[in-house]
Protein backbone atom coordinates (compact mmCIF):
# COMPACT_ATOMS: atom_id res chain seq x y z
CA UNK A 1 0.00 0.00 0.00
CA UNK A 2 3.17 2.33 1.10
CA UNK A 3 5.42 0.58 -0.59
CA UNK A 4 5.88 -2.32 -3.63
CA UNK A 5 7.37 -4.17 -0.84
CA UNK A 6 5.33 -2.24 2.15
CA UNK A 7 1.77 -4.43 3.34
CA UNK A 8 -0.88 -4.02 1.27
CA UNK A 9 -4.51 -3.00 2.50
CA UNK A 10 -5.63 -5.90 3.37
CA UNK A 11 -2.99 -7.04 5.81
CA UNK A 12 -2.70 -2.97 7.74
CA UNK A 13 -6.57 -4.32 8.16
CA UNK A 14 -5.91 -7.50 9.58
CA UNK A 15 -3.10 -5.38 11.48
CA UNK A 16 -5.31 -2.94 13.00
CA UNK A 17 -8.30 -5.65 14.05
CA UNK A 18 -5.38 -7.33 15.96
CA UNK A 19 -4.27 -6.21 19.47
CA UNK A 20 -1.46 -4.02 19.27
CA UNK A 21 1.16 -6.17 20.25
CA UNK A 22 -0.49 -9.14 17.42
CA UNK A 23 -0.97 -6.05 15.45
CA UNK A 24 2.80 -5.51 14.88
CA UNK A 25 4.48 -9.11 14.97
CA UNK A 26 1.95 -9.36 11.88
CA UNK A 27 3.50 -6.15 10.43
CA UNK A 28 7.00 -7.19 11.90
CA UNK A 29 8.69 -8.01 8.70
CA UNK A 30 7.01 -4.78 6.25
CA UNK A 31 7.56 -2.79 8.63
CA UNK A 32 10.06 -0.87 7.37
CA UNK A 33 8.57 0.02 4.04
CA UNK A 34 5.77 1.66 6.09
CA UNK A 35 5.91 5.86 7.02
CA UNK A 36 5.01 4.19 10.71
CA UNK A 37 8.50 3.72 10.98
CA UNK A 38 10.58 6.64 11.63
CA UNK A 39 12.57 7.94 8.99
CA UNK A 40 16.14 8.01 8.84
CA UNK A 41 16.42 11.84 7.50
CA UNK A 42 14.72 12.64 11.15
CA UNK A 43 16.85 10.58 13.11
CA UNK A 44 20.00 12.13 11.42
CA UNK A 45 18.77 15.48 12.68
CA UNK A 46 18.44 14.00 16.44
CA UNK A 47 22.54 12.52 16.41
CA UNK A 48 23.01 15.88 15.27
CA UNK A 49 21.60 17.23 18.51
CA UNK A 50 22.34 14.00 20.66
CA UNK A 51 26.43 14.74 19.93
CA UNK A 52 26.05 18.35 20.45
CA UNK A 53 25.36 17.45 23.90
CA UNK A 54 26.86 15.36 26.99
CA UNK A 55 28.66 12.17 26.13
CA UNK A 56 26.32 8.91 26.94
CA UNK A 57 27.88 5.41 27.43
CA UNK A 58 24.36 3.48 27.67
CA UNK A 59 21.65 3.88 26.34
CA UNK A 60 17.97 2.50 26.29
CA UNK A 61 15.25 2.69 23.13
CA UNK A 62 11.73 2.23 24.60
CA UNK A 63 8.97 1.04 21.81
CA UNK A 64 12.35 -0.25 19.81
CA UNK A 65 10.42 -1.87 17.01
CA UNK A 66 13.06 -2.80 14.10
CA UNK A 67 15.72 -0.53 15.42
CA UNK A 68 15.28 2.38 13.07
CA UNK A 69 16.54 4.53 16.33
CA UNK A 70 19.03 1.92 17.93
CA UNK A 71 21.43 1.58 14.07
CA UNK A 72 21.91 5.35 15.06
CA UNK A 73 22.67 5.08 18.59
CA UNK A 74 24.89 1.68 18.37
CA UNK A 75 27.79 3.97 16.53
CA UNK A 76 27.96 6.72 19.47
CA UNK A 77 27.80 4.26 22.84
CA UNK A 78 29.31 1.41 24.46
CA UNK A 79 25.71 -0.34 24.81
CA UNK A 80 22.28 0.06 23.53
CA UNK A 81 19.25 -1.79 24.42
CA UNK A 82 15.83 -1.89 22.85
CA UNK A 83 12.85 -2.90 24.96
CA UNK A 84 9.53 -4.16 22.61
CA UNK A 85 6.93 -6.18 23.53
CA UNK A 86 6.73 -7.70 20.09
CA UNK A 87 8.86 -10.36 19.30
CA UNK A 88 7.95 -10.47 15.91
CA UNK A 89 9.73 -6.30 16.14
CA UNK A 90 12.74 -7.46 18.33
CA UNK A 91 13.13 -10.24 16.10
CA UNK A 92 13.38 -7.73 12.87
CA UNK A 93 15.88 -5.03 15.08
CA UNK A 94 18.27 -7.94 16.06
CA UNK A 95 18.15 -9.22 12.21
CA UNK A 96 18.79 -5.21 10.89
CA UNK A 97 21.71 -4.63 14.00
CA UNK A 98 24.05 -7.35 13.38
CA UNK A 99 24.84 -5.68 10.52
CA UNK A 100 25.55 -1.77 12.50
CA UNK A 101 28.90 -1.29 13.88
CA UNK A 102 29.39 -0.20 17.27
CA UNK A 103 28.27 -0.60 20.47
CA UNK A 104 26.78 -4.07 22.51
CA UNK A 105 23.31 -4.74 21.77
CA UNK A 106 20.60 -5.66 23.94
CA UNK A 107 17.06 -6.86 23.32
CA UNK A 108 14.14 -7.28 25.96
CA UNK A 109 10.63 -8.35 25.50
CA UNK A 110 8.73 -6.39 27.85
CA UNK A 111 5.80 -3.78 28.38
CA UNK A 112 7.37 0.25 28.32
CA UNK A 113 4.79 0.85 31.29
CA UNK A 114 6.23 -1.31 33.83
CA UNK A 115 10.12 -0.50 32.51
CA UNK A 116 12.09 -3.42 34.41
CA UNK A 117 15.29 -1.30 35.07
CA UNK A 118 16.48 0.57 37.80
CA UNK A 119 18.93 3.32 37.31
CA UNK A 120 21.62 2.24 34.49
CA UNK A 121 21.12 4.34 31.03
CA UNK A 122 23.02 7.63 30.07
CA UNK A 123 20.16 8.65 27.89
CA UNK A 124 17.03 7.18 27.12
CA UNK A 125 14.72 7.77 23.44
CA UNK A 126 11.26 6.64 22.55
CA UNK A 127 10.40 7.63 19.04
CA UNK A 128 7.15 6.93 16.97
CA UNK A 129 5.27 5.58 20.05
CA UNK A 130 4.11 8.18 22.35
CA UNK A 131 0.38 7.22 20.14
CA UNK A 132 0.39 3.77 22.23
CA UNK A 133 0.49 5.74 25.29
CA UNK A 134 -3.18 6.64 26.78
CA UNK A 135 -2.86 10.26 28.48
CA UNK A 136 -3.70 8.35 31.72
CA UNK A 137 -0.65 6.03 31.51
CA UNK A 138 1.52 8.69 30.82
CA UNK A 139 2.37 9.11 34.16
CA UNK A 140 3.61 5.63 34.80
CA UNK A 141 5.62 5.18 31.46
CA UNK A 142 7.68 8.86 32.22
CA UNK A 143 7.94 7.13 36.10
CA UNK A 144 9.49 4.04 34.26
CA UNK A 145 11.79 6.49 32.29
CA UNK A 146 12.77 8.47 35.27
CA UNK A 147 13.77 5.67 37.11
CA UNK A 148 15.89 3.55 34.14
CA UNK A 149 18.00 7.03 33.73
CA UNK A 150 20.85 6.91 36.18
CA UNK A 151 20.84 10.47 37.87
CA UNK A 152 22.26 13.54 35.63
CA UNK A 153 20.85 11.50 32.11
CA UNK A 154 18.40 12.13 29.71
CA UNK A 155 15.19 10.99 28.04
CA UNK A 156 15.20 12.07 24.25
CA UNK A 157 12.19 12.49 21.91
CA UNK A 158 10.87 14.98 19.46
CA UNK A 159 6.93 16.18 19.62
CA UNK A 160 5.41 19.64 17.97
CA UNK A 161 2.55 21.69 18.61
CA UNK A 162 -0.94 19.98 17.24
CA UNK A 163 -2.07 21.15 14.04
CA UNK A 164 -4.11 24.03 13.41
CA UNK A 165 -7.54 23.08 12.08
CA UNK A 166 -6.59 24.77 9.28
CA UNK A 167 -3.89 21.93 8.31
CA UNK A 168 -5.02 18.50 7.17
CA UNK A 169 -3.16 16.62 9.48
CA UNK A 170 -5.52 17.74 12.33
CA UNK A 171 -8.50 16.37 10.51
CA UNK A 172 -6.75 13.05 9.64
CA UNK A 173 -5.42 12.73 12.90
CA UNK A 174 -8.81 13.23 14.83
CA UNK A 175 -10.52 11.35 11.84
CA UNK A 176 -7.98 8.40 12.66
CA UNK A 177 -9.07 8.77 16.66
CA UNK A 178 -12.80 8.83 15.74
CA UNK A 179 -12.14 5.51 13.82
CA UNK A 180 -10.31 3.93 16.61
CA UNK A 181 -12.83 4.52 18.90
CA UNK A 182 -15.55 3.30 17.22
CA UNK A 183 -13.31 -0.19 16.51
CA UNK A 184 -11.99 -0.68 19.84
CA UNK A 185 -15.68 -0.32 21.66
CA UNK A 186 -16.88 -2.89 19.15
CA UNK A 187 -14.02 -5.12 18.74
CA UNK A 188 -11.87 -6.79 21.66
CA UNK A 189 -8.69 -6.86 22.34
CA UNK A 190 -8.22 -3.02 21.62
CA UNK A 191 -5.76 -1.57 19.22
CA UNK A 192 -4.43 1.56 21.22
CA UNK A 193 -3.37 4.08 18.68
CA UNK A 194 -4.20 7.65 18.96
CA UNK A 195 -2.80 10.32 17.52
CA UNK A 196 -2.15 14.40 19.07
CA UNK A 197 -1.15 12.47 22.31
CA UNK A 198 1.45 14.06 23.42
CA UNK A 199 2.02 17.51 22.08
CA UNK A 200 4.85 19.38 23.19
CA UNK A 201 2.48 21.60 25.78
CA UNK A 202 1.24 18.20 27.10
CA UNK A 203 4.52 16.93 27.05
CA UNK A 204 6.38 19.60 29.35
CA UNK A 205 3.90 19.60 31.63
CA UNK A 206 3.94 15.84 32.14
CA UNK A 207 7.66 16.06 32.84
CA UNK A 208 7.66 18.36 34.73
CA UNK A 209 5.33 16.54 37.54
CA UNK A 210 7.41 13.43 36.73
CA UNK A 211 10.78 15.33 38.26
CA UNK A 212 12.74 16.21 34.91
CA UNK A 213 14.05 19.42 33.33
CA UNK A 214 13.32 19.54 29.99
CA UNK A 215 14.93 21.37 27.67
CA UNK A 216 13.41 22.52 23.96
CA UNK A 217 14.90 22.85 20.58
CA UNK A 218 13.65 23.22 17.16
CA UNK A 219 14.92 19.59 15.39
CA UNK A 220 15.94 21.00 12.41
CA UNK A 221 14.65 19.03 9.86
CA UNK A 222 13.52 20.72 6.94
CA UNK A 223 10.14 18.38 5.64
CA UNK A 224 8.53 19.38 9.40
CA UNK A 225 9.87 22.65 10.51
CA UNK A 226 7.79 22.61 13.69
CA UNK A 227 9.50 19.55 15.15
CA UNK A 228 10.99 20.06 18.33
CA UNK A 229 13.92 17.97 20.06
CA UNK A 230 12.92 17.76 23.94
CA UNK A 231 15.94 16.38 26.29
CA UNK A 232 14.28 15.97 29.25
CA UNK A 233 16.96 16.21 32.03
CA UNK A 234 17.02 13.85 35.45
CA UNK A 235 18.65 15.87 38.26
CA UNK A 236 22.26 14.95 39.17
C1 LIG B 1 5.31 2.69 15.41
S1 LIG B 1 6.39 1.52 16.13
C2 LIG B 1 7.86 2.51 16.34
C3 LIG B 1 9.11 1.69 16.30
C4 LIG B 1 10.41 2.49 16.37
N1 LIG B 1 10.56 3.15 17.65
C5 LIG B 1 10.52 3.50 15.26
O1 LIG B 1 10.58 4.68 15.56
O2 LIG B 1 10.57 3.11 14.09
C6 LIG B 1 5.79 1.35 17.78
C7 LIG B 1 6.46 0.22 18.55
O3 LIG B 1 6.02 0.29 19.91
C8 LIG B 1 5.82 -1.02 20.40
N2 LIG B 1 4.91 -0.93 21.56
C9 LIG B 1 3.67 -0.39 21.59
N3 LIG B 1 3.16 -0.43 22.83
C10 LIG B 1 4.12 -1.02 23.62
C11 LIG B 1 4.21 -1.35 25.00
N4 LIG B 1 3.20 -1.09 25.85
N5 LIG B 1 5.33 -1.93 25.45
C12 LIG B 1 6.36 -2.21 24.61
N6 LIG B 1 6.34 -1.94 23.29
C13 LIG B 1 5.23 -1.34 22.80
C14 LIG B 1 5.28 -1.80 19.21
O4 LIG B 1 5.46 -3.18 19.34
C15 LIG B 1 6.10 -1.18 18.07
O5 LIG B 1 7.28 -1.91 17.84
Amino acid sequence: MFAPDGPTFRELFRQAMSSTRGGYDLLAPKFDSTPFRTPDALLQCVVQQLVAGPSFATALDVCCGTGAVMGHIKPLCQKVVGIDFSPGMLAEAERRLASVEGGDVGLVRGDAMALPFDGGFDLVTCFGAFGHVLPPDQPRFLEGIYRALEPGGRFVFVTGDKPRPTHPAFWMSHGFNAAMKVRNALFSPPFVMFYLTFPLPVAVARLVEAGFQPEVRPLGWDERPGLCFVAAHKPS
